[in-house]
């Protein structure tokens, strides 16, 4: 899906951009360009990427908790 419709970025690309370290519509702004033409893709961008960074959080914490202990 097209969030950002002005600079042609989707949801796929601000999730790849995330993985890829950056975690806040500052970074975004800066680095694809989401949200600094009309800027009604902002809350859907920042919902986008705050969902992904929550997600992969989870899911490295579950992984976390996973792992055998040393030794074991
Ligand atoms: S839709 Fe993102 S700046 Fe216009």
């Amino acid at each position: 899906m097209i969030v950002c419709v002005c600079n042609n970025i989707s949801d796929r690309e601000i999730r790849q951009a995330a993985d890829l370290g950056l975690t806040s519509m500052g970074d975004l702004r800066r680095d694809l360009g989401v949200g600094t033409c009309c800027g009604k893709c902002v809350s859907c961008a920042r919902q986008v990427l705050h969902d992904h960074i929550e997600s992969t959080t989870v899911a490295a914490t579950e992984l976390s908790f996973r792992r055998e202990p040393a030794g074991a």
